[in-house]
């Protein structure tokens, strides 16, 4: 064995003893952290012949790059839908990667039972009913992916034809409908060859970025018949407005069509009563996405795919090999129901986390955050330094700078705020209005978080005036 392992492999206790020791530290002083830092990478160094050994790679870790890490697991780090990681979901991260099993392999261990219970928990708390089935995935643009595939399949069935053996040769163009679809749908359709602008964007509401059903009706009706699919949104990046789901699918009597639904951090509006109606319909999708390392706070990488048409799925994703055994398309093994085959066991951190919180547990996360973004949204409101741009329904509060909000202004108070160190928010446009979002999703923010951004908002505003 080359000596550094050899001599690693000795210490293996005092490595995970001083890795413990390294996140602790960074731990205990994420909230006193700078919530986000101006880019700057350390000069480059290249791949030496020998090797630096644990402590040396550790060291050059903590002295070239660490202090250009973000404080994105804190408390105030409120760019994009930013989740932390709970302690049980930490634990359970550590442990994946320590037992390092392959969750596809279903021959010699029973990882898989383990990922199987933990969607049936995660089925539970959504209020997915009996019927649906889901694995994990890296995050929600694979999970619309996975959705967008199966839909794929499925109208070419009803052409008669197999797209996952014979491709879309020859198949008429797959129309897809949403109103305000995620970045990551456009991507996904990309991917499968479907075309991003095979997209039809429907009208959304006056002044929400709900889909008109209206629009969507009359959109369904020039298909002349021809099956479709549509990609319902619950939670918008920009103000978390939700399809009405159950309005959608009530479609599906009329008209013939896959209903994917993008709930990648709405979803979890599921599983507190405040906020449970603006899911409605969710269970009436073929497929559904919803992110576990957004507001489940787990770590990065983690989401899941909900279905209720298994063996189709089967039928798109499956990697036959005679190495790999049989194919049962009525139980398939994770190899055949996802792009990854081999892959980590991803549904550990989030049993660990269902296991130690529970509904309870999450539901208080998910409503402590939302009266965070409602504290926010209500200073906002009442301020001179700003305009909020839309009621605040959950975690987002979507508003801009007073007077003139051009993009010049927006990113220099982004810049500046970041700079300050106290709180992150990220850029957005809402309605052609150059603005700023601030997402409250990690499970250790505090109505005293939200007063420390603020004064560092209005500090900042001050100056840019
Ligand atoms: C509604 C929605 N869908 C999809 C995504 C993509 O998620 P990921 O970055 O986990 O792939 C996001 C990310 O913010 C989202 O908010």
């Amino acid at each position: 064995m080359n000596q550094k392992l050899e001599h690693d492999l000795q210490h293996l206790p005092e490595i995970l003893q001083a890795t413990l020791k390294a996140a602790n530290a960074f731990l205990e002083g994420v909230a006193d952290r700078p919530a986000a830092v101006r880019p700057h990478a350390p000069e480059a160094q290249g791949l030496t012949d020998e090797g630096l050994g644990f402590e040396g790679a550790l060291q050059a870790f903590k002295t070239r790059w660490e202090p250009g890490f973000s404080g994105s697991a804190g408390p105030r780090y409120l760019g994009f839908v930013t989740g932390g990681a709970t302690p049980a979901a930490l634990a359970g991260d550590w442990l994946t990667s320590a037992y390092d099993q392959n969750a596809a392999d279903a021959a010699s261990s029973n990882v898989a039972d383990l990922e199987s219970e933990t969607i049936k928990m995660l089925c539970d708390l959504f209020g997915l009913p009996e019927g649906f089935t889901g694995s994990f995935v890296t995050g929600a643009t694979i999970s619309n992916f996975v959705g967008l595939a199966l839909g794929r399949q499925w109208i070419a069935d009803k052409h008669g034809r197999d797209a996952a053996q014979d491709g879309l040769y020859g198949l008429p163009l797959i129309k897809v409908l949403s109103g305000a679809a995620h970045s990551s749908t456009f991507k996904a359709l990309s991917m499968l060859g479907m075309g991003r602008a095979n997209l039809t964007r429907i009208p959304t509401l006056k002044d929400r970025e709900a889909v008109d059903l209206n629009a969507l009706r009359r959109a369904l009706e020039q298909q002349d018949g021809q099956a479709c699919i549509v990609v319902a949104n619950a939670g918008t990046v920009n103000t978390v407005d939700f399809d009405d789901l159950s309005g959608i699918a009530d479609l599906k009597q009329e008209f013939d069509f896959w209903l994917h639904t993008d709930a990648a951090f709405g979803g979890f509006a599921a599983i507190s009563p405040r906020f449970a109606h603006l899911t409605r319909g969710l269970e009436r999708s073929d497929s559904v996405c919803i992110d576990a390392h957004k507001w489940l706070n787990v770590p990065y990488d983690a989401a899941m795919q909900f279905t209720r048409h298994r063996a189709l799925q089967a039928r798109v994703f499956q990697n036959s090999a005679a190495y790999l055994g049989p194919l049962d398309l009525e139980n398939p093994g994770l190899v055949h129901l996802t792009p990854e085959n081999s892959r980590r066991l991803r549904a550990l951190p989030a049993w660990f986390a269902l296991q130690a919180y529970g509904r309870d547990g999450h539901r208080e996360i998910v409503e402590r955050n939302c009266d965070a973004a409602r504290d926010l949204g209500e200073k906002i409101e009442h301020s001179s330094a700003f305009k909020l741009l839309a009621p605040v329904r959950m975690n987002v509060v979507c508003f801009t700078l007073a007077g003139n909000p051009d993009q010049t202004r927006v990113s220099s108070f982004i810049e500046g705020l970041r700079d300050a160190g106290q709180v992150f928010l990220t850029p957005t446009v809402l309605h052609g209005v150059p603005s700023l979002r601030a997402a409250f999703s990690n499970w250790r923010t505090q109505g005293s978080d939200v007063e420390i951004a603020w004064q560092s908002m209005l500090e900042i505003a001050q100056k840019i005036l």
